[in-house]
């Protein structure tokens, strides 16, 4: 496999809306990211991924761009966004936006131009047309609830949109469409970005006849992901996207891909550079919303991870996450209750950045963030929080079981202020936060622990010093992953080995000790959340307390 140069980077996402308050106007802004580049580097950042930061009405929070040259102004100007670019490159870390082109939003010109002449030329970079019998052209669910079409006001036709009736779909079967895209991509390249993360990727291609499927939601309508999985093409659209990034490192958000296309979408000359891995998020997808999402499994997303990383490694790379915008706190989610301590949360971190990809983390993990607790659905920005709720209640929830689900699985967990103090507003704003601090911000928070050496931060610094050190890179980066252990309760383990090394990774969620037998001796403990940093082996059995994770050099062995 040819190395690449973003194979042994680490990466960190940030929600610019909720990172860094510096005008007081309760919105965090390009000032802020540019002031805490040194900490990103401490913790031993390489890449930079914004979350959209250009023009916008925030509908679905700048997932709906209105202008795909301009930075929102809320977030600052072009000049901070340039200096923001040089700022980084004299740390010598990159910076990669959010490329959101399935859709923009209803007040882009091409849009506003397109509802003035519904028959014009920019009517054929979106998808408009007539109904049927008096209906919308198919029976498609929106991912935020309600039809995938909208009248087009003062005719007979309908706009389709995936996302909200303010993000209409973009035409990428209209050649002039995508190279005005590909123009946009490249303005930004030469202006120094290192890539993008590309948004809703897999949803470009469309079935132009758009059929009904049978509806699966009182509603009466069928999710539009069924149309996205029974189309095939969509890989033409997708190389033809990647001639125009040229070598721009590149990670899609791809749900819904085929079984046996991971090679295509990752493999040496696949469509992109990694996708994110979302087997473990998935496993608590709802058949019909947040309503009905399953419990999570410890067996089951331990299953999950070994399988993707499997499948994986034998194509290239994934970027591996715990959280992002899109989810719940990773801390509250994936472990039990008993776990959602100090102890508990380097656990999972361990676990997640030793896995064979690109680690990525999000604002917040790497400090603890848990969930917030939410009082009413006021307290609420999200679109799709509210969406869910609806559908909550429709299916005969009350109020507040409605609320406990959207409280569990909102998207707004992930997106509350970035915690740097136990001072006002978690030292996020002087003014009003956008959407409310997470109450634990007084216990967590990023001042008080770079006071305490033991901190979640402080564990974070090394486990990425240790991920990127000379002595263990390369087996992160290049090593195998092998699954171990697989049937002791509670324990997910695994090897990273090449040739020279060998690394265990062994970590007890379980709420008892465990044991367990190793297959060689230990040459060294690189890493334990043991205060200590000892590990407690006698000959070959290795006792893991609740919660504990270790990283130890074996003897190699077979
Ligand atoms: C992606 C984004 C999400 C957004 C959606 C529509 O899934 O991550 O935040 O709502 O696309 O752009
Ligand atoms: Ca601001």
């Amino acid at each position: 496999m040819g190395k690449k140069w973003w194979h042994d980077k680490v990466a960190y996402q940030i929600y610019p809306k909720s990172f860094l308050d510096t005008n007081g106007d309760g919105i965090g802004d390009l000032r802020g990211i540019i002031s805490k580049l040194d900490y990103l580097k401490k913790l031993g950042i390489d890449i930079i991924w914004l979350s959209p930061i250009y023009k916008s009405p925030f509908v679905d929070q700048g997932y709906d761009i209105a202008d795909y040259y301009a930075i929102a102004e809320e977030f600052g100007t072009m000049e901070e966004f340039d200096e923001l670019l040089a700022e980084a490159k004299k740390r010598d870390m990159h910076i990669i936006m959010d490329l959101v082109i399935n859709h923009c939003s209803d007040k882009h010109e091409w849009f506003q131009k397109a509802l003035a002449d519904p028959d014009g030329a920019f009517a054929d970079y979106f998808y408009f047309r007539k109904g049927k019998n008096g209906n919308p052209p198919s029976n498609y669910r929106s991912y935020f609830g309600g039809s995938c079409w909208e009248k087009v006001p003062g005719t007979d036709k309908y706009y389709f949109h995936m996302f909200a009736k303010e993000q209409p779909d973009l035409n990428w079967e209209n050649p002039k469409l995508r190279q005005e895209l590909y123009k946009m991509i490249n303005w930004w390249l030469e202006k120094g970005l290192s890539g993008f993360r590309i948004d809703a990727i897999i949803n470009i291609k469309k079935d132009l006849n758009f059929p009904d499927f049978a509806p699966d939601g009182k509603d009466g309508l069928a999710s539009c992901w069924k149309m996205v999985e029974s189309v095939d093409g969509v890989g033409e659209l997708l190389e033809d996207l990647k001639k125009s990034t040229f070598d721009a490192f590149t990670v899609g958000e791809v749900f819904n891909m085929k079984p046996d296309e991971l090679p295509e979408f990752i493999g040496e000359t696949g469509h992109f550079s990694t996708i994110f891995d979302f087997s473990a998020h998935t496993l608590t997808d709802g058949k019909h919303g947040w309503y009905d999402a399953p419990k999570l499994e410890f067996a089951k997303w331990r299953a999950a991870i070994i399988q993707a990383q499997l499948e994986t490694q034998k194509y290239g790379f994934k970027a591996n996450i715990i959280e992002n915008h899109d989810e719940p706190r990773g801390a509250s989610r994936f472990l039990p209750s008993y776990a959602q301590t100090p102890d508990g949360i380097k656990m999972l971190g361990t676990i997640s950045l030793l896995l064979r990809g690109i680690p990525f983390i999000y604002q917040g993990q790497e400090i603890g963030m848990r969930n917030a607790k939410w009082n009413s659905m006021e307290e609420f920005d999200d679109i799709s929080t509210k969406d869910q709720y609806h559908t909550a209640r429709e299916v005969g929830l009350s109020d507040q079981e409605a609320l406990e689900v959207c409280s569990r699985m909102s998207r707004d967990n992930a997106r509350t202020p970035m915690q740097w103090t136990s001072g006002e507003n978690g030292g996020f704003t002087k003014g009003t936060p956008w959407l409310k601090v997470n109450p634990l911000f007084k216990d967590v928070n990023v001042e008080a622990q770079e006071q305490h050496p033991d901190s979640v931060l402080n564990y974070y610094r090394k486990l990425v010093a240790l991920r990127k050190s000379d002595e263990l890179k390369e087996v992160f980066t290049y090593g195998e992953f092998l699954p171990e252990y697989e049937n002791v309760d509670g324990v997910m383990a695994f090897y990273r080995k090449d040739e020279s090394k060998c690394i265990l990774v062994a970590a007890n969620f379980g709420k008892d000790a465990a044991t367990i037998k190793l297959k060689s001796e230990i040459e060294k403990v690189w890493l334990s959340n043991r205060i200590d940093g000892t590990v407690d082996c006698e000959k070959d059995s290795l006792n893991l307390r609740s919660c504990e994770v270790v990283v130890l050099e074996l003897e190699n062995h077979k």
